[in-house]
């Protein structure tokens, strides 16, 4: 592709150029002079030459710091003599075998609104390097691989910044002139520079401790602003929990005599996992029923669980280089998931990570972004933290956990840290030690790894002789940017035979390529473009319960007829197939009413599925949570990524419609269930019993399928619940329905919600995202409204989430609306972030580059707003890099 308004092409990175660094940094010892305006910072390497290398040192460097002097071994060094300074680079001549390099270098946290390097948030110092923020702080060889022992001493101002933390252990702290003081940390691991973290500020702590298997006392201590402490408790908890799943899972221990997590307003991304000082979006820490919904405690331990298991998949085994990221993303994800499982429902954890992947990665997969698990080219790394190396990455670990089992996927594990702990590997070497500790071939299932796309299987089921049964699976793996030409993958397909009284156990004389997993479901080892299946003595009235618990990411096609398919809906012992094909219907009731739509018929509804999902309703006291999954309608995300042929704008309303009749249908089962949900879950929570989560997951679907109707008394409840509820999963949950109602009192009630919320900024997030859901007619000039609330900010990256990122990404239908202005609003917002926070502003850019489903105006309304971005003067790179894929 060729663009006039780009003269230079930011330069590609790639896979196939790695070269190890041929100098070892044995130690790094760092001062900061922390200032606001002017921070100096001082690094002391001890530098070994390797080998026969060459004798010039280059170090990575930005544009955003001044070097303010260079020596080695004692003597100042001179520029253009004795080194060359670039914007990126730092190269230094004539370097001998070994020798001590200092670096003084200057910086400005104040005006750094990157959020990555040193920043200000709250006015409380903290850094965030991952993944190539280092270079910011001062010249050093900024890469994975190039290992060190840190040493660092702070120093600040003791009124301002009480608190002084970095990475490792306390190694002394004291007072010195002027009201400064100063603290030291040692980090005993030798550790890449992504890993390094500074915080300093006036922030209180929740302490607590942990006793290791290994007998090691640990200080476990959560930093946030004064104002936020008392909602640390649930963090700590989960903090807990996760350093003894790990001993019982892992037989991993943590390694540090203390654990630090702070908590800050102003954050990228998730969190951190610095080592042994993680730091937080506080959107992942901070958690009390009454502003924090059911969800978002569920994400905060998640995503404490997630740095955690860091600290060994990442930290002590890292990356040799980024291309790898997911090494550790994928297995930390993985981990992270297996952690909550444990903790919670596993099949519903199940059903809604399934849901996130299907939301966010196979969109990826099928669009312009698609690349593999290991990317092999990358303009700017930050734009491949993404879906895809992080979620299907941790499918890709799953999988392998399938098909060698879970002894000896933790034999491998075993292996894996005996092989590689303190280095810097490749997710080959985890695949590696895997193959060798399982002894399985896993030479085609690497593919997983290097080939981008979703896989498509077709099963068709036949009946054969006798009592034979065959399933033919076909498989294809679209085309995706630069990969024209797919092999076939290795795809384990988890199944079994559903009956009335459960699975059927009769099944025997099976292909060589089926293992029996010995709880009625049985493993169907997929290698080729076509492979059948077959076995002998299945029940003739079995039905195929296909693809439990989604054992591969890949899009299934069935031959299952209607009826076998409200069969499974039924009958399935597999909770996870139920839901998949309640959703699969629900899906095919939209695209009939679309099609109606098109051809300009009268739309119509099946009873049929109607009277299913109200049996369902009915019997909904066994598993609340299952049954409030059955009954949720799929996202219009879902809808259009599945279409074919179809238009969106059919699409949308077709969903619409299907809502409101169920709504309509069910309406008197919805309104007791709800009602009996409310009381249960109200009861339960009384007791501290965790199942309340459950009633209310119900209480909720229930309460928005009742906001469709528009009735009298639905609206009653809506606004019962929004005034009387005491936890924030039901206050927001009546917020978002009121949100797109047409109570009355709606515009007040809302005004309402805001002004008893304004001093808690992530309460105030909910609120912006709750209006960027809005399905009313004005939703664009709401939109703007908003923009221009004082309350908005292009600063903070939650806040441009919550209402940029919901409308454009969980508000299909008001995004994309004919008019383009959802693409103007989304590109306007763009432009101007880019300027402040390159990597948000190319992040947000994700919505412009799902138009493959739609229609010839909509893509021509999108490229003229890419095209706007890409002719900006002075366009960051990474939002050149997701542009220009977008602009094709
Ligand atoms: N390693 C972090 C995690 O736990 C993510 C940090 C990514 N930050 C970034 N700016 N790319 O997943
Ligand atoms: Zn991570």
């Amino acid at each position: 592709m060729k663009f006039d308004v780009i003269d230079t092409q930011p330069k590609e990175i790639l896979l196939a150029d790695y070269a190890a660094y041929p100098f070892a940094i044995d130690t790094i010892a760092l001062t900061f002079k922390l200032s606001p305006a002017e921070t100096i910072v001082t690094s002391k390497l001890s530098c070994r030459r390797l080998g026969q290398a060459s004798t010039v040192l280059e170090l990575n460097g930005g544009p955003y710091m001044s070097l303010l002097s260079l020596h080695m071994d004692g003597v100042l060094l001179e520029a253009e003599k004795d080194y060359d300074l670039s914007e990126e680079h730092l190269r230094v001549y004539n370097a001998p075998k070994s020798f001590e390099l200092t670096v003084v270098t200057s910086i400005n946290p104040q005006e750094n609104t990157r959020l990555e390097g040193l920043y200000l948030s709250s006015g409380n110092f903290c850094t965030q390097c991952e993944a190539e923020g280092f270079r910011h702080i001062t010249y050093y060889p900024d890469r994975p691989d190039v290992l060190s022992v840190f040493s660092v001493r702070i120093e600040a101002l003791m009124e301002d910044y009480p608190v002084l933390l970095s990475n490792g252990n306390p190694a002394g702290a004291g007072e010195i002139a002027g009201g400064y003081h100063y603290a030291i940390w040692n980090d005993p691991h030798p550790k890449p520079a992504y890993l390094f973290a500074l915080v300093a500020g006036n922030l209180a702590c929740l302490t607590d401790k942990f006793h290791t298997s290994l007998g090691r006392d640990v200080t476990l201590n959560i930093y946030t602003l004064e104002k936020d402490q008392a909602k640390c408790d649930y963090a700590m908890g989960a903090l807990k929990r996760s350093m003894q799943w790990d001993e019982e899972t892992y037989g991993l221990a943590y390694d540090l005599d203390v654990y630090n997590i702070v908590a800050v307003s102003d954050f990228n991304m998730g969190a951190m996992e610095n080592k042994g000082l993680n730091v937080f979006n506080t959107k992942y820490v901070l958690a009390s029923p009454d502003t924090e919904t059911d969800t978002d405690f569920a994400h905060v331990e998640g995503v404490i669980g997630h740095e955690y298991f860091h600290n060994w998949t990442g930290n002590r085994v890292t990356c040799r280089d980024w291309f790898q990221l997911s090494l550790k993303e994928g297995l930390t994800v993985y981990r992270d998931q297996e952690f909550s499982s444990d903790m919670g429902s596993r099949v519903i954890k199940r059903i809604d990570d399934v849901k996130a992947l299907r939301a966010a990665q196979f969109p990826e997969d099928a669009g312009p972004f698609a690349h593999p698990v290991r990317p092999e080219k990358y303009i700017e790394i930050n734009n491949f933290y993404t879906a895809t190396v992080y979620n299907k990455g941790a499918e890709v670990i799953r999988m392998m956990a399938t098909i060698i089992g879970q002894a000896a996927f933790r034999k491998g594990m075993d292996l894996y840290f005996e092989r590689h702990d303190g280095s810097a590997v490749t997710c080959e070497d985890f695949v590696q030690a895997m193959e060798d500790a399982s002894g399985f071939d896993l030479r085609q299932f690497r593919l997983w790894y290097s080939q981008a796309g979703t896989p498509e299987i077709k099963v068709d089921v036949k009946k054969g002789q006798g009592s034979k049964t065959i399933l033919s699976v076909s498989q294809t793996v679209p085309s995706t940017p630069g990969q024209d030409m797919k092999k076939p993958m290795v795809i384990p397909i988890v199944m079994g035979f559903a009956t009335e009284h459960g699975d059927c156990l009769s099944a025997q004389g099976l292909s060589s390529n089926i293992r029996p997993l010995g709880n009625g479901s049985f493993l169907l080892m997929m290698t080729q473009g076509a492979d059948e299946f077959t076995f002998e003595g299945v029940e003739p009235t079995a039905v195929p319960s296909l693809l439990r618990g989604f054992s591969a990411p890949v899009e299934m096609e069935t031959t299952l007829s209607e009826l076998q398919q409200y069969f499974i809906l039924n009958f399935d012992t597999d909770s996870f197939n139920r839901v998949e094909m309640s959703d699969l219907l629900l899906k095919k009731e939209v695209y009939k009413i679309a099609e109606q739509i098109e051809a300009s018929q009268t739309k119509t509804v099946s009873n049929k599925l109607i009277k299913s999902l109200g049996q369902c309703l009915e019997a909904y006291e066994r598993d609340p949570a299952l049954i409030s999954s059955i009954l949720s309608m799929p996202s219009e995300n879902d809808c259009i990524s599945s279409m074919k042929r179809l238009s969106i704008d059919a699409v949308f309303e077709a969903r619409q419609f299907l809502g409101k009749k169920i709504a309509h249908r069910l309406r008197k089962s919805l309104q007791s269930v709800y009602l009996s949900s409310r009381s249960a879950a109200k009861s339960l929570s009384l007791k501290g019993d965790k199942q309340a989560v459950h009633f209310r997951r119900l209480q909720n679907v229930c309460l928005s399928y009742m906001a469709k109707t528009g009735g009298h008394a639905e609206n009653r409840l809506i606004v019962d619940q929004f005034q009387d509820s005491t936890t924030m999963t039901n206050k927001l949950a009546a917020l978002q329905a009121l949100v797109h109602s047409s109570i009355g009192k709606r515009k007040q009630l809302i005004r309402h919600f805001y002004k008893a919320y304004r001093k808690d900024e992530l309460v105030v997030d909910k609120w912006f995202a709750a209006q960027a859901l809005s399905t009313h007619e004005n939703v664009h000039s709401e939109i703007a409204l908003l923009q221009n609330h004082r309350d908005f900010s292009y600063t903070n990256p939650n806040r441009i989430r919550s209402l940029i990122g919901m409308f454009t990404m969980g508000n299909l239908s008001a995004f994309h609306r004919r008019c383009g202005k959802g693409y103007e609003i989304l590109a306007n917002a763009i432009l101007k972030l880019d300027d402040i926070n390159p990597q948000v502003a190319a992040r947000m850019l994700t919505p412009l580059g799902r138009y493959h489903k739609l229609d010839k105006e909509r893509q021509v309304l999108i490229g003229k707003q890419l095209k706007r971005i890409l002719a900006k003067e002075g366009l960051s790179k990474p939002v050149y890099e997701m542009a220009s894929k977008a602009y094709e």
